[in-house]
């Protein structure tokens, strides 16, 4: 062990702050209106979240932190907060873990991740926050990496134990955060986003024996396009194709990439490289950057890696554009279902929801195959508040144009469509009529081969304000919020112009996972 101590500068009393941020979240919750409430995604019962953190399986239990501001519906003063569970199904509110309370973290416990220990025993890194004029963002940001360890299993009391890599403020344009750490080959990494002097998003690589003093070792990776000034949530990890060969996925979400046709359409866009990494060298790309989801509200996911190999992950559903109607609500922000990474042997990441999932559905129906005409419209449900539905559009024996669903179809004639557009030759989710929110349309891609083979397969997961549509297993998704009118909230399928043949439909109702 070194002699090596974090800087530990307590301002406040830790457990007052946690008080507060909890009595507010309850008043919060206390007045809340559940109309756009998730039944089956994670949020704060009250206030505002943003990313997933410190992720982890520990002694039995799933559990999920994120970003939460606990005094208003807007991003601000971050805390932690947390929830667990047994099963990825049920899950618990448990007490809000981490609030800003030392001078290194006074204006915000940002984001970052959990390690296990060859010991067992669980380390937080997070980024510790202040504005660097003790103000306001005008004068930048001092952002440092933190550890802290929780006082229990069930993680529900974390003490703060310091600084444990401080910034090079003058190699460092203000943004270094988001900290991710695990092992390799005997040694500890840690990565974390670096805005460098010269505004390129980087990500920076520091190495420890100990998991508490850390050395920097080099850039890992500098985003090729220099309108990239940084990369946020960065994550780094190892994936094995079903041909046993060994890659490495280099994620991050990145500030300041400009939208081009499909691409990057959301204000920041969180997507990944595959690559090959050696250690003691940088990352080496091998593919181009391709989007975690195409959604209008996905960002800053985190994925880890559960004891039996799975790589999971979380993403946030980020608002991005306003008018944001839930904060009118007494809360605003959810996690995306959790998702399984696998390499496919199409060389490319999919992400399904984790089998888990199938856990939510009560009951089934099966509607077995149906034809649609010409510009019909076909009623399923005459009111969805959670269901999944599960359809298999047969695209060599159809000949719409679009065809697909309309969701949260309500009186006023509101909704929000998601389509197989054969123009485009991709998914589409289409907001153009929906009563609130932001509006515009996200399109997925099908390569080649999907669409040679005939047939499309859609996995919709319905919440009571958002929308995630699964692509042949997870091969695109597309996440969006999406926020129904008053009343019932109808499903149809649609055929426009050109007839469509549904191979196989099946509505699951799904049940709550118990944070309502
Ligand atoms: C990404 C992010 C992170 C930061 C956190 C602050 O959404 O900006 O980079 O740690 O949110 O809430």
């Amino acid at each position: 062990m070194s002699d090596f101590n974090p800087t530990l500068i307590s301002i406040r009393d830790h457990d007052a702050e946690l008080a507060k941020a909890e009595a507010d979240v309850a008043g919060l919750a206390a007045t809340r209106n559940d109309r756009w409430y998730p039944k089956f995604h994670i949020a704060s019962n009250g206030g505002w979240i943003n990313d997933p953190n410190g992720l982890c399986l520990y002694k039995g239990r799933w559990h999920v932190f994120y970003q939460l501001h606990p005094f208003g519906t807007q991003w601000g003063q971050c805390h932690w907060g947390h929830v667990s569970s047994a099963d990825m199904v049920a899950w618990r509110r448990e007490p809000i873990a981490m609030a800003p309370s030392l001078e290194q973290d006074k204006n915000g416990v940002f984001s970052g991740c959990a390690a296990i220990g060859d010991d067992g025993e669980l380390r937080f890194y997070y980024t510790g926050h202040r504005w660097a004029n003790g103000r306001d963002g005008s004068g930048g940001e001092w952002q440092v990496q933190m550890l802290a360890t929780p006082d229990n299993d069930e993680l529900t009391h974390i003490t703060k134990r310091g600084t444990v890599v401080d910034c090079p403020r003058d190699k460092v344009d203000s943004h270094f955060r988001d900290p991710k750490v695990w092992k390799t080959d005997g040694t500890w990494y840690m990565t974390f986003g670096v805005s460098s002097a010269h505004r390129r998003g980087q990500m920076w690589l520091y190495t420890s024996h100990d998991m508490v003093e850390w050395r920097f070792e080099r850039v890992l990776f500098e985003h090729p396009d220099p309108d990239v000034f940084m990369l946020e949530c960065p994550d780094f990890f190892p994936i094995t194709g079903p041909d046993g060969t060994e890659r490495w996925v280099i994620g991050f979400s990145a500030m300041g990439s400009k939208p081009r046709g499909f691409m990057n359409r959301n204000v920041n866009n969180a997507g990944y490289m595959i690559g090959s990494w050696v250690p003691g060298e940088a990352f080496h790309p091998e593919t181009d950057f391709r989007l975690w989801d195409c959604g209008h509200n996905f960002y800053a996911p985190q994925s880890f890696t559960a004891p039996d190999g799975r790589q999971l992950m979380y993403g946030w559903m980020s608002p991005f554009t306003e008018p944001i109607p839930m904060q009118d609500d007494g809360w605003c922000g959810q996690l995306t279902l959790p998702r399984e990474i696998t390499l496919g042997a199409d060389g490319d990441l999919h992400t399904a929801p984790v089998r888990e999932t199938d856990g939510l559905r009560m009951d089934t129906t099966d509607l077995g195959a149906l034809d649609l005409n010409d510009n019909e419209e076909h009623g399923i449900l005459d009111d969805a508040v959670a269901v999944e539905i599960e359809l298999t559009i047969d695209l060599a024996q159809s000949t719409a144009e679009r065809a697909g669903l309309k969701l949260h179809a309500a009186n006023d004639g509101s909704y929000t469509y998601v389509a197989y557009d054969d123009q485009l030759e991709r998914v589409v989710i289409d907001r153009q009529a929906a009563a609130r929110g932001d509006r515009g349309y996200r399109t997925a891609p099908l390569s080649d081969a999907e669409l040679a083979s005939g047939k499309l397969d859609l996995r919709l997961f319905i919440d009571r304000g958002s929308i995630e549509v699964y692509v042949n297993d997870g091969r695109q998704v597309l996440s969006s919020y999406s926020y129904p009118s008053e009343g019932a909230r109808a499903i149809k399928l649609t055929s426009e112009s050109g007839t469509t043949r549904i191979d196989a439909l099946r509505i699951h109702q799904l049940k709550s996972i118990g944070l309502e």
